[in-house]
Order: C-alpha cells, then structure tokens, then sequence
C-alpha cells in the first residue's frame, strides 16, 4: 500500500499559513478600527468641551414660562435689575405706530390723550422702568407744537421718565401705509373674521417707504451700534431687516400683536416672501400663543429656504439665527390707576346713575375699539338669545357697549358701526319699556380712569373677540376686580382664554352657547365669583407685563451673551453680528 502522509503534510502546512495570515490581517484590522473610535471619542470629547464653555450660560426661556422666572414677583424694580445687570449701557428702543400720548388742540388749549390701545398700556410702563425712547408717528393736531428740534418731548408730562420721538407721515403715506397696507390688507389677512383683505401695489410702497422712514429714524436715535431695539406690531414687518442692515450688531426684538394665519392663508398676500424676509432681521420674533408661532414658522418653512430647528423654534435664513418664541403680553400689576379709584360700591353707584340704570338691573359691559374682529354683534345676539328663551331677564338685564371709534374711514369700519347702531336699535325696540334701555351704545374714547371705573361697576364683562392675539380688555377686568367679584365670559379665540381658565370660555359664533353662559353668569352665586377671580387674579398677578418684557429681555441678554462666548471661543460670527451657531451648537450636545 503506498504511503501517502507526505500528500497529507503538504495541504495542513498550507493551512496553518493561511490562517496566521488571515489573524495578522484581523489584527492589524481591529488596531486601525481601534484607533479612529478612539480618535472620533476624543475629537466628541473635545467638542463637548468647548460645548461646555456655555453650560453656565442658562437656557433661552421658553414661551415666558421657565421655573426660574415663575418664582420671580416681576415689578419695574425687576426689570431696572435686569437691564443693570444683563445688559449693562443697553439703549432700549420702541418702535410702534400708536404714540403712547397724543397732544390734541383743544379750543385755545391741549389735550392730552391716551390711546385706547393694548399695545400702549403694556408698553408704556416698560418703557417707563427702562427710561427708553419710543418712536412713534405723531398723529395728534398739536403734537407738532410741544416737540423740540429734535422732533422729541419727555413723557409723562406729570413725570417725565423717557422720551418719545415722534415721526411725521404725510396724509398720503397714513393713507397707503396704515389705512390701506397695515389695516386692510395684514389686519384682515390675520383675523378670521371672513373680511377680505385688500391689496394693492400702491399701499405696499407707501408700507415700505414708512418703514424705510422709521428705519432712519432709529439708527438717528441709536447711541451706539448696538442698541436693544422693541419692534411693536403688523405696521413694521419690514423694519427688522431694514435696522439689521444699519446696525448689524443690535438686539432686534420684534413682537407680533395679531394672529399669524396658517400658511395657506398667508399665501394670499402678495408680498408674503417680503414680509418674511422682513421679519427674520429679527434676533426674536414673538407672538402670544405657541399656535401663532407654528404657523409663522410653518409659512417660513413654505415660502423661505431656511433652515428650521423646531425644537428650539429657531430659523436660520441668509445666516442669521431668529428666535421664534412666545411671550403672553399682559398689565401691570397692581394697575395705576386702581389706586386713585372710588370702592366698588361707590363705582357702582355712578355708572348707574350716568347711565340711568335702576339699582336691580344687572349690568353686562363690554369695553373695545369699534372693530370687526371683537365680536360686538355676537353679544347683541347673546342678549336677544337669552330675553327671548329667559323673559323673566326683560327689565333686569342692561348691556352698555364702550367703542372707541377706531380706523372710521375704512368702509368695514363704517358697516360696522351702522350695524351695530341698528342692532341695539331693534332690541332696544323690542325689549325696552318706559326707564328700561337693554343696550346702550357709547361710541366715544374713554380715558382708562373710565374704563376701570367701569369695569368696577359691572357684574359681567363680555370679550367674545372672533379672533385675538391676547386681548388685554380680559386682564384688566380681573386686575380691577379686587372685591373678587364680577363674571368673565371669555372667546376661546381671544389668547387670554389660554391663561384664563376660571373664566366663562365661549364660542362666540355658538348664539346657543353665548346664550347660556350670560345666564350662567347673571346666576353666578357670589362664592363661585370669589373663587373664579381669586384664581384668574394670581395669574395676571404672577404674569405681568414686567414678566413679558423681561422674559424678552433676559433672551436678549442671553443672545448677547452667546455672541461673545462664541467670539471668545473663537466661532464665527456672521457678518450680522447675531447667534450664528445656536443650530449647530445644538447637533453637538446631541452627540
Ligand atoms: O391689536 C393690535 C393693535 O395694534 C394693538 O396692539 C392696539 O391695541 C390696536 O391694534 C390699536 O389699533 P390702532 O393703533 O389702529 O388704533
């Protein structure tokens, strides 16, 4: 038999080779893998190092509602401390359309009048505790005569703390800019109350013109280049943009007042690109209600290439960061005027006897500008609802409606205030009798020492806006109610209604439902009242509006700060100065 061994020792030699060969490759293999993890693990390490320079920097206050900033009493003392501390030599800057004091000539005299307005008597006492100045347009017929060379008068006249510097527009440019563009076309565009906007080219230009104009006039008042600057309301969509341009280093907060619609809607206008554009020269823009700010980031997103971190609500367009948050504005707490009031009782007393209503009618009141968006109409039909299906009411119940004339040469405007002169008319006709008026309808501007004494009087207070941005109207009620008495009926379309839940939450196109719920208020036990007003109180109280400013502010100081930790870790700025690598800092600390 042969032997065939040696056959057998030739493949297994053959082998083992193969195999020593196969485990240094392995090896050599695993030492490379090896290598780069721990390369990949210390470049991670490093840059969560660099990440970590920020760490004490604390995060951007989300919506106005951080726990750090709910065990603060907010109060001008607050706010002084904050801009002392946080933004040290920082120029605060206003710029809104409605001036916070009008001079009107009055006989051989002047008036000085205070605007019915929620954007004014929120802003205004910020103003105040910054020692700001506020730019504004000038539309008083005698704001001209109190000015100095500068176009600039101190304000309050009784306690002069900051300066309004007032900018003057010609009748053509009121016309385009604020008539036509601001009011008929972006007003209705934002509502839903089904009024068609108008748009047309000329007003656009006029729009843009009043900017460029306002633009100019805050880079004349700026101090430095790097200002903190409080862009108010859908009069200015384009200034943020226009300043970035100029002072590319300043803090440019832009609050929308409104609604922003979805982005369906928003794509009626035909400038929406613009007016995006416009608005993200902004380092933040807010609105009141996280909704508004989804369906403003939504339109970005439709109409804009950018980059959207939703998580941070932050846009990144033509390198620049814009923060998209919500602060909910509100009033000063305690309000200035409450203490130079009358008691309620005594309150009371006068409204009923000015407006001649005997002691047992319960008395309904609603106190706005005369516009389509408040829902006026809807409480006339609320009052019919209920003496038609309660006629026991008939004679018991009054409903005094305060409209300040607002914007009275527009046509929708005027349609509105005929309807609602005819509406009051019918019931009047159809319910009144000898000393009994159901409705009673005062078109006229009333000073908030007014307005508070009414308030004061009222056993109800309807805000059924159709849409709102917040609608002040509902916090001052409550702030004026220290007796704790006094029903809330409240649109769930108002903002407010997302604060005040102990109110009566209504739809004010459910005639059923508004209906019920003034009858539910007109029985309110006295306890139930005290309970509901205690609540809604401590939530104006613990969200003033030294909370929402200074929630805006501390973002701001905190943008600043970024900048400069970013310089100083030697991160790129972008030519406009602003958080360039907010975006990016974030992907890291997710590694
Ligand atoms: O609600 C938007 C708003 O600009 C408010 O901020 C302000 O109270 C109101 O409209 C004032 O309107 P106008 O200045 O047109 O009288």
């Amino acid at each position: 038999m042969p032997d065939n061994s040696s056959y057998l020792v030739v493949p297994s030699a053959a082998l083992w080779l193969f195999v020593l060969v196969i485990v240094g490759i392995s090896c050599v293999a695993l030492a490379v893998v090896l290598s780069r993890a721990r390369r990949a693990r210390n470049m991670k390490l490093a840059r969560l190092e660099a990440g970590s320079v920020r760490s004490p920097l604390p995060e951007f206050e989300k919506n106005g509602q951080s726990a750090a900033a709910a065990l603060v009493q907010w109060s001008p003392e607050t706010l002084r401390h904050i801009l002392a501390k946080e933004l040290p030599d920082a120029q605060v800057i206003v710029v809104s359309n409605r001036e916070p004091y009008i001079h009107n000539r009055n006989g051989d005299g002047i008036q000085l009048v205070v605007p019915a307005s929620g954007l004014v008597s929120a802003l205004e006492p910020i103003t105040r505790a910054c020692a700001g100045t506020w730019i504004a347009y000038g539309g008083g017929s005698a704001d001209a005569l109190v000015v100095d060379e500068n176009d600039r008068v101190e304000v309050p006249p009784e306690n002069p703390s900051y300066t309004l510097r007032r900018v003057w527009l010609s009748e053509e440019e009121q016309q385009g800019y604020y008539l036509g563009f601001a009011n008929e076309g972006l007003w209705p565009l934002c509502h839903i109350a089904f009024t068609r906007p108008i748009f047309r080219a000329s007003d656009w230009e006029a729009y843009e013109a009043v900017n460029r104009k306002f633009a100019d006039t805050v880079v004349a008042e700026a101090r430095n280049e790097r200002p903190i600057v409080l862009v108010q309301d859908y009069h200015f969509a384009l200034l943020p943009r226009m300043i970035r341009e100029r002072l590319p280093e300043a803090i440019i907060i832009t609050f929308w007042h409104i609604p922003w619609p979805n982005s369906e809607v928003f794509s009626i206008c035909p400038w929406r690109e613009k007016i995006l554009e416009g608005l993200l020269g902004s380092s933040i823009v807010g609105f009141h209600t996280q909704f508004h700010c989804n369906n403003f980031i939504d339109s970005v997103d439709r109409f804009l290439e950018s980059r959207i971190e939703r998580e941070d609500s932050a846009i990144s367009y033509g390198g620049q960061i814009s923060l998209v948050h919500a602060y909910p504005i509100s009033i000063e707490w305690e309000p200035a005027r409450q203490a130079q009031l009358p008691d309620v009782a005594q309150c009371r007393r006068h409204i009923r006897e000015k407006f001649g209503l005997a002691d047992d009618v319960r008395l309904c009141v609603g106190v706005e500008r005369l516009d389509y968006t408040k829902g006026i109409l809807d409480r006339f039909t609320a009052l019919d609802e209920l003496l038609r299906l309660h006629p026991e009411w008939i004679g018991k119940v009054a409903f005094l409606q305060i409209a300040a004339p607002s914007r009275g040469t527009l046509p929708a405007y005027q349609q509105l205030h005929e309807e609602c002169l005819r509406q009051a008319e019918d019931l009047n006709r159809r319910y009144g009798r000898d000393g009994y008026t159901p409705v009673l309808m005062v078109t006229e501007h009333h000073s908030q020492e007014q307005v508070y004494e009414i308030y004061r009087a009222a056993d109800v207070c309807l805000v059924t806006s159709l849409h709102d941005g917040m609608n002040l109207v509902a916090k001052e009620f409550v702030a004026a109610r220290n007796d704790e008495q006094g029903v809330l009926l409240l649109s769930m379309f108002a903002g407010a209604s997302k604060e005040l839940l102990e109110a009566l939450i209504v739809n004010p196109y459910d005639a059923t439902m508004m209906g019920d719920a003034l009858l539910q208020a007109l029985t309110m036990s006295s306890e139930e009242q005290r309970q509901r007003m205690q609540r809604m109180r401590e939530v104006v109280r613990d969200n003033n509006v030294y909370r929402w400013a200074g929630s805006m502010l501390l973002d701001a100081a905190r943008l600043r700060k970024r900048v400069a930790v970013d310089r100083a870790v030697g991160a790129a700025p972008t030519s406009s100065g602003n958080v360039i690598s907010l975006l990016d800092r974030r992907r890291v600390a997710a590694l």
